[in-house]
């Protein structure tokens, strides 16, 4: 394989290294291309530029591969806790019995949220957005717990990044306790992660929650699914935003706001309203299709295609076997999830969405599983945040230790007007 690559300009060869990662993919690294150049390359939502080395998840996008640590996410989905998967992500290794035994008690330690914070969420209009909520409201917890004194830096990340985990399902559900004016409810030291959180939502003082297996391995899995895919559109945010150095609690927020969008996270909601509004028009398929279909429609089939993945989503594919299993174990029988599957059958004999290669993404049936476990649908983006995060935060510290750490600042191309001279208001026409 070659280990370099020409590039000729003006009739002038310029040599470019070409880099190799574990899994043989190959870049052309023009790291000094500007400086030898004078030239910069152009790529409008960076589909052929990769931003960093990363060793933390690995995607194949023709195989519809995914792996976390060289992992499959099969086998976490089938065989990990989400708290696993998040200390595999963070901290680059499965935590053997003591590390997972002192994660458990430092999350434990970490989840209470602070009592002057209540008074925020009550004070956002009824109508907010839990995104927009959760986004500010991480955004924060810097106040409320700033930098602490007598650590070092690396201390003060540790704390900052398990704090993240732990707080983030109990903000999450306080902020939908208080948006019904319930009686918010406290985790509790002796459930799981998963379990703990759907007790904080579903809890109340006159009707307790009872736990329900199916549907905490329903959550387990829903969150390993989400909780990392390298270089995707909120994950970048991440990185930006924390590559000015700012604290972690405001690069999170800024990746909770880029998944709000429903071309990212907020898919999940948007397919749940689309399938809707299918089933209340009766059921028609063929025009959503024909509108997806429509290059003078904006509307497109949400929770179908993907800028990596050209095959079906191997998350998709775990979602929906899990939506089946689930529905049928609860004894739940929603027309959604027929609607699903029937726009699925017809979408993938159609010679547009053949050729331009668009299968379900993770978030076809994420909706319809967690309609399944009672989470409302201005929560499922929520869902999603708190399954990143792990990812989020895993990501941020890998670009902060990067030797090769810079401060991410694109170019452009200008085409505005060339210079000219400003005209006083008296002259203009
Ligand atoms: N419905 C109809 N047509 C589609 C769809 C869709 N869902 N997705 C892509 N296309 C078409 C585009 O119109 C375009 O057609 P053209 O080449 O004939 O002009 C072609 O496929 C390529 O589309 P792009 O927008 O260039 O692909 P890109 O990689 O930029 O976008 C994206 C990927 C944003 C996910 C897109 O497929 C989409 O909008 N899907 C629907 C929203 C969605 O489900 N998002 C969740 C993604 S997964 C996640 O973020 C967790």
């Amino acid at each position: 394989m070659e280990k370099t690559a020409r590039l000729i300009i003006d009739g002038k060869t310029y040599e470019l290294q070409v880099v190799e990662g574990s899994e043989g993919e190959r870049a052309i690294d023009i790291s000094s291309l500007r400086k030898e150049t004078g030239l910069i390359t152009l790529d409008p939502g960076y589909a052929n530029t990769g931003c960093c080395k990363s060793s933390i998840t690995f995607m194949d996008g023709e195989k519809g591969i995914l792996r976390y640590r060289g992992i499959p996410v099969e086998q976490l989905a089938e065989k990990a806790t989400f708290k696993e998967t998040a200390y595999l992500l963070i901290h680059g290794k499965l935590p053997n019995t003591k590390e997972l035994k002192r994660y458990s008690m430092l999350l434990n330690d970490h989840s209470l949220v602070h009592e002057d914070m209540k008074a925020f969420y009550t004070k956002f209009p009824r109508a907010s957005h839990p995104m927009g909520i959760l986004s500010a409201m991480v955004n924060a917890l810097r106040s409320f717990y700033p930098e602490l004194n007598n650590q070092t830096e690396e201390e003060e990340i540790m704390i900052t990044m398990t704090r993240l985990m732990a707080k983030i399902r109990t903000m999450a559900a306080m902020s939908y306790k208080i948006s019904r004016g319930h009686k918010v409810i406290y985790p509790r030291p002796d459930l799981s992660y998963c379990e703990n959180f759907l007790n904080m939502m579903f809890d109340t003082p006159v009707m307790p929650y009872k736990i329900n297996s199916l549907e905490v391995n329903a959550l387990r899995v829903f969150w390993i699914l989400h909780a990392d895919h390298e270089q995707n559109c909120s994950t970048s945010s991440v990185r930006m935003v924390g590559s000015a150095r700012v604290n972690l609690y405001a690069a999170i927020s800024a990746g909770i706001a880029a998944l709000w969008g429903p071309l990212h996270g907020g898919a999940n909601q948007a397919v749940i309203e689309m399938l809707t509004m299918i089933h209340d028009s009766g059921g028609g398929y063929k025009k959503a299709i024909e509108k997806a279909k429509d290059k003078n429609d904006p509307f497109r089939l949400m929770g179908f295609g993907h800028r990596v993945y050209k095959t079906y989503d191997p998350r998709a594919k775990i979602m929906k076997k899990m939506c089946d299993g689930l529905l049928e174990s609860l004894h739940i029988s929603d027309p959604l999830l027929d609607i699903a599957k029937e726009l699925e059958n017809q979408a993938r004999k159609d010679p547009y969405f053949i050729d331009h290669n668009l299968y379900p993404n993770v978030d076809f049936y994420a909706g319809i599983v967690l309609r399944a476990i009672g989470i409302p649908t201005n929560m499922f983006t929520v869902m999603f945040a708190i399954g990143r995060l792990p990812g989020w935060i895993a990501q941020w510290k890998e670009s902060i230790y990067d030797p090769n750490w810079k401060i991410s600042r694109p170019r452009q191309i200008y085409t505005g007007p060339v210079k000219r001279d400003y005209v006083a208001i008296t002259e203009r026409g």
